[in-house]
């Protein structure tokens, strides 16, 4: 097998999400239960094998490498694993290499990221209120989380700066932290909460469509729809008083899938083909079975060619049932 992969809908896939841990030091309550139970340690993938499944798609053409988690940087020598990818970059296989991250240990790591080849990445901030950050992250320290981003910047950044809309949580400071956002040179992404993991009454009534918030932004700034692009679901904008960018990713109320160019594994070597189905293809075992990779990439030419055609969330005030059951820190996103 060679060549690039493309699913049976025309789209090339360019763009893998590696899943490198479970765990997180926070408990974002649209994202993980209080209690989690985690993995345990022997059925993740080693960051050898890790390195082995990203250099395998690369070969077939993906070009953008996110690590993500759980908290990716809460996996122990997470950056070894940055490292030895960098090679791709230096080899221009790989156009870029990044993370999102919560960005509670981002001071430790923002210079070793620079170094290998990490560009640009996401830091995910719902408020920049401090009691508010503790009760929707659960215990979270949004000081250590703004050292973080500010050391990243120190270290050659670009950071964006991710936030979930959540009705009556952080709806009234959307318009004060895109100006922070923008006074600090980072763009800002708004998200529509999406039902996976437990979806409970919460979920339910936090929902907000982001029509909604940009509606509400209109009141007061001028926003212009821009072609900028970075191979992601959002949709930007470019704000006339700030000079800077929002972006609009919007699983709910806009179909983005007729241009997905994406696929996402888990730390255990589950690969979805659709952030919203319940799809997967196990690569663990195609992984293990031998040294080579012909087992490895015939998996993936498999699973490729059933990508469904997209995702369609419902938030059912009725019945509360989730789209999938899986909590979005298995697939982190
Ligand atoms: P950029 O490279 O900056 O465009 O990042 P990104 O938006 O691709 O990645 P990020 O990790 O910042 O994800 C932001 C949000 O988009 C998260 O809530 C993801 O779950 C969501 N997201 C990314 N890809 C998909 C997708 O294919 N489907 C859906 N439904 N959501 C997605
Ligand atoms: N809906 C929308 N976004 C979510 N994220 C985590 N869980 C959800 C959810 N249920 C976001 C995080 C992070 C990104 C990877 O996904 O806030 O920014
Ligand atoms: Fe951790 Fe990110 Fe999930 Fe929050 S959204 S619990 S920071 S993985």
């Amino acid at each position: 097998q060679a060549g690039p992969l493309v699913d049976t809908f025309g789209r090339a896939v360019t763009y893998l999400r590696v899943s490198v841990t479970d765990r997180c030091d926070f408990r974002c309550v649209y994202c993980m239960a209080e209690h989690m139970t985690f993995l345990p340690k022997q059925d993740l993938l080693s960051l050898e094998e890790l390195d082995r499944l990203c250099s395998a798609f690369v070969l077939r053409g993906v070009r953008k490498l996110r690590l993500t988690g759980g908290e990716p940087l809460v996996r122990r020598d997470v950056m070894t694993l940055f490292r030895s990818l960098s090679r791709h970059m230096e080899t221009g296989q790989l156009e870029e290499l990044t993370l999102t991250t919560n960005g509670s240990q981002l001071s430790r790591h923002a210079a070793d990221l620079a170094a290998c080849g990490v560009k640009r990445i996401n830091v995910s901030i719902d408020t920049l209120d401090v009691a508010k950050f503790r009760a929707i992250t659960r215990w979270g320290e949004l000081s250590k989380v703004l050292e973080g981003v500010k050391a990243a910047s120190a270290a050659g950044l670009k950071v964006k700066i991710n936030a979930v809309a959540l009705k009556d949580v952080n709806e009234h400071e959307i318009a004060s932290m895109m100006e922070w956002a923008h006074g600090e040179g980072h763009d800002l992404s708004l998200i529509e909460v999406m039902p996976l993991g437990e979806v409970g009454e919460e979920r339910v009534d936090q929902y907000l469509p982001l029509s909604d918030v940009r509606a509400r932004l209109e009141e007061r700034f001028t926003l212009t729809d821009i072609d900028y692009r970075t191979g992601g679901p959002a949709r930007y904008a470019a704000v006339k008083e700030t000079g800077g960018r929002i972006g609009f990713i919007t699983p709910m109320t806009h179909n983005f899938c007729e241009g997905c160019n994406r696929v996402r594994v888990t730390c255990t070597g589950t690969l979805y083909m659709c952030l919203g189905q319940e799809d997967a293809a196990d690569l663990r075992a195609p992984l293990r079975a031998a040294k080579d990779d012909a087992l490895l990439q015939k998996a993936i030419d498999e699973a490729i060619f059933r990508k469904p055609k997209g995702h369609d969330f419902v938030i059912d005030r009725r019945t509360r049932q989730p789209a999938v059951s899986r909590h979005m820190s298995m697939t982190g996103g």
